[in-house]
């Protein structure tokens, strides 16, 4: 946060905003009328659970949240290998903290195995207890997690696993922490795992606009707790809420939304223990997310150029949102 704060524009991660509210105003956000891609996303791995599950024995998710999304594969996945042998692995339904070792001599297929990942603990660890009571013969091993600095392997069977990154998160990285993330992920992964990766497509910039800045101010509220997170997490002074407004900016340019929080007043914030000030002028601002929206070809190709070999790539009905999945090379 101290590099991107006291660059031009200033900048913060968008990690910031998933406190336990941030984490459950984004969970208001999907289901609002303007925002598209969870609905889109959802009817695209509904009708194609099958496939993306395929034969996968672990389902690692980056940035799970409440997993709901997840459920349509976690339905499909929990079924498809046989229950544990008596007295092998985890219980049933059991929650295991992350890295816990298998008790000696359990079968490392003997029941699939789900790995939320996410940077919002108590979210995660509330979803994974509901999905472990909901789901019996799946183990669930939450890792609290920010999902760009993963440390490897990643648990689960080399070349059995699933990675999942869907919502399109990975539209909030620059070309350059994208270019990272997709190195860092290959280095974690195996070959023969796959990665399925939702991703926002190109469309009308009203449509994209008004996805992130909705009639209710649902996304406004959004943008301005990052700066009740931040003032709650680092010693900062003068990041009030007070002094800003939301924006969202279709930049044609760079294919992407940004979101804006723009100061309304001269304000000035003061991070103590760095010793560093900044002055924003009434009207500047601090950029606090950029989702960049895609053209499938380009996305793949650049996929292929991080050792992820092409797979298939589905859209929703609309054409508004799609889903990559491929496979380590
Ligand atoms: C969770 C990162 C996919 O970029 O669309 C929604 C976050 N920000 N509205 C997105 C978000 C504002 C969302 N992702």
């Amino acid at each position: 946060m101290r590099e991107g704060f006291f660059s031009d524009p200033p900048t913060v991660p968008p990690r910031w905003f998933y406190d336990e509210k941030g984490s459950l105003l984004f969970d208001r956000i999907t289901r609002l009328a303007e925002y598209y891609p969870t609905r889109a996303e959802a009817e695209i791995l509904r009708s194609r659970a099958v496939d993306i599950v395929g034969d996968a024995t672990t389902m690692v998710e980056l940035g799970a949240g409440t997993c709901e999304k997840t459920r349509v594969l976690l339905d499909v996945f929990s079924r498809r290998t046989t229950a544990p042998p008596a007295g092998a692995a985890a219980p049933a339904g059991a929650v295991a903290p992350a890295g816990a070792a298998p008790p000696a001599g359990a079968a490392a297929e003997a029941s699939p195995l789900f790995v939320p990942v996410d940077i919002s603990t108590e979210m995660l660890f509330d979803s994974a207890r509901a999905l472990a009571a909901e789901y019996p013969g799946l183990r669930v091993e939450p890792v609290v997690a920010d999902l760009t600095a993963l440390d490897g392997p990643l648990p689960g069977e080399p070349g059995g696993r699933l990675v999942l990154f869907l919502g399109g998160t990975v539209g909030n990285f620059s070309e350059a922490q994208r270019a990272d993330f997709l190195d860092m992920l290959r280095g974690v992964m195996d070959p023969g795992d796959r990665l399925g990766l939702g991703f926002d497509l190109v469309k009308d910039p009203a449509r994209l606009v008004a996805a992130y800045n909705d009639a209710d101010g649902v996304t406004a509220e959004f943008n301005l707790n990052m700066l009740d997170v931040i003032s709650r997490t680092v010693e900062a002074r003068g990041l009030d809420r007070r002094d800003f407004r939301h924006e969202a900016v279709w930049n044609a340019e760079e294919s992407r939304i940004e979101m804006w929080l723009r100061a309304i007043r001269d304000v000035r914030i003061d991070f103590p223990t760095l010793g560093r000030s900044r002055t924003l002028d009434v009207g500047a601002g601090i950029r606090t997310e950029i989702a960049r929206k895609f053209e499938p070809y380009a996305l793949m190709d650049e996929l292929a150029g991080h050792g992820f070999l092409r797979g298939p790539v589905w859209t929703d009905d609309a054409g508004d949102f799609g889903l990559a999945l491929v496979v380590v090379d």
